[in-house]
């Protein structure tokens, strides 16, 4: 690897990107020390995460979800992060960075992971089951949603008289310091 590592960030067409930015920024304070965004990656142009990383100075890219072009996009990454995209990444991906490509989840997996758990549907059933303790998770990235090894778990109470908005800012905390951990720990090697 590179003095600097290289971290590729992908997002989805419609999020905000705040763990984007909060990636962002730890490279930018040395939180993620040697290491940079060199680029981030969405399928449509006016994502809006990806004005928010142009004004942060970082290079942005759309790209249709399809192997070769993403495989493109991230070729010089030594990490590749998915921050808020929503679909299954082609395995090509996967495969030309093996055990290097994480993605975060706004609850404690492997309970509500899965097709369908993203964005407040997580939220509101972690608050209709009754669950006393929420969190987040960031994990490595395989072939199926939400599966793969965990590296960092972070968790928060849920309050009786939490809604799945009050409860997805208190993980959201800890989602943007959760994402930075893990991302050290992969560039440690672990
Ligand atoms: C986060 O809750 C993350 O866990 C999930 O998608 C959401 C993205 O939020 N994968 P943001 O765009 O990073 O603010």
């Amino acid at each position: 690897m590179a003095d600097v590592a290289k971290i590729g960030i992908l997002v989805g067409t419609k999020g905000r990107g705040s763990n984007m930015a909060a990636i962002i920024d730890a490279c930018q304070s040395g939180r993620i020390p040697n290491a940079q965004v060199s680029v981030v990656v969405a399928p449509k142009e006016d994502a809006p995460a990806l004005a928010v990383a142009h004004e942060k100075g970082v290079a942005t890219l759309s790209c249709p979800v399809e192997a070769t072009a993403l495989v493109r996009a991230f070729a010089d990454c030594d990490v590749i992060c998915l921050a808020g995209f929503l679909k299954l990444l082609p395995v090509e991906v996967i495969e030309q960075h093996p055990g290097r490509v994480l993605n975060i989840h706004p609850a404690l997996l492997p309970k509500f992971g899965g097709k369908g758990m993203y964005g407040m549907h997580v939220h509101t059933a972690v608050i209709a089951a009754q669950e006393c303790v929420s969190g987040c998770t960031v994990h490595h990235v395989t072939p199926v949603y939400d599966e793969g090894s965990f590296l960092v778990q972070k968790s928060c109470d849920v309050f009786p008289d939490d809604t799945p908005e009050t409860l997805a800012a208190r993980v959201l905390k800890l989602e943007h310091e959760a994402y930075s951990e893990a991302i050290c720990e992969v560039l440690r090697g672990g």
